[in-house]
């Protein structure tokens, strides 16, 4: 799949792998190697996350992209579930309006975008994993956004240490036929 990226007048083919192939090669990683996203990769995965659908196209979210490593160390004490964000090569931070943020639609709509996010990643071979926010005030102080907006969930990038994205053959999931019906329940 080439990704089409424009950046005003500018526009930039990268070739990564299928939408099914990142599909089945993308799991949550954890590890990560030392090596850089580049900057270019960075803003495609962005640019993926800009992308999504929305309820009535509210579109109701914004990005903290973080990849100063101090910065990251601090953003991994969030929640106790996120430590991988210490050494992910990025982190971006999902923000949606303080009052909207309960919402399902909302919640729905950041899934969205924090999937697209993940399978834009996928598809360049980088790793990618969720971290939920518990301290929301902590969020806040680190990342600067203001108080009329929430850090809704983190998302870790970085290229998998030892083990690249590669094809999962038997992926921990429910059984196809169990979960599947077709025309009726
Ligand atoms: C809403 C949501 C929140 C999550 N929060 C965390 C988290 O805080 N820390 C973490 O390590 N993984 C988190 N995960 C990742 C899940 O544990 C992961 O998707 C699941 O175990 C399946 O992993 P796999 O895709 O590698 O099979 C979260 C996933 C979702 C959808």
């Amino acid at each position: 799949m080439a990704l089409d990226h424009s950046l005003g007048q500018q526009t930039v083919a990268i070739s990564g792998m299928s939408a099914l192939e990142a599909i089945r090669s993308r799991r949550n990683v954890r590890q990560y190697a030392a090596q850089p996203i580049a900057a270019d990769d960075l803003d495609q995965i962005l640019e993926a996350g800009r992308r999504s659908p929305s309820s009535r196209n509210t579109q109701p979210w914004d990005f903290v992209a973080v990849t100063d490593r101090d910065l990251l160390r601090r953003l991994a004490a969030v929640w106790a579930g996120g430590r991988h964000v210490a050494n992910s090569a990025a982190t971006i931070a999902l923000l949606t309006a303080a009052d909207q943020a309960g919402h399902g639609r909302v919640q729905f709509d950041l899934g969205q975008a924090a999937m697209s996010i993940m399978l834009a990643a996928a598809s360049l071979g980088i790793g990618s994993c969720h971290s939920a926010v518990g301290d929301e005030e902590l969020a806040r102080e680190l990342l600067g956004y203001p108080a009329d907006r929430s850090c809704e969930l983190l998302i870790s990038l970085g290229y998998p240490a030892g083990r690249p994205l590669a094809h999962i053959g038997r992926p921990d999931r429910r059984p196809f036929d169990e979960i599947v019906h077709r025309e009726r329940w």
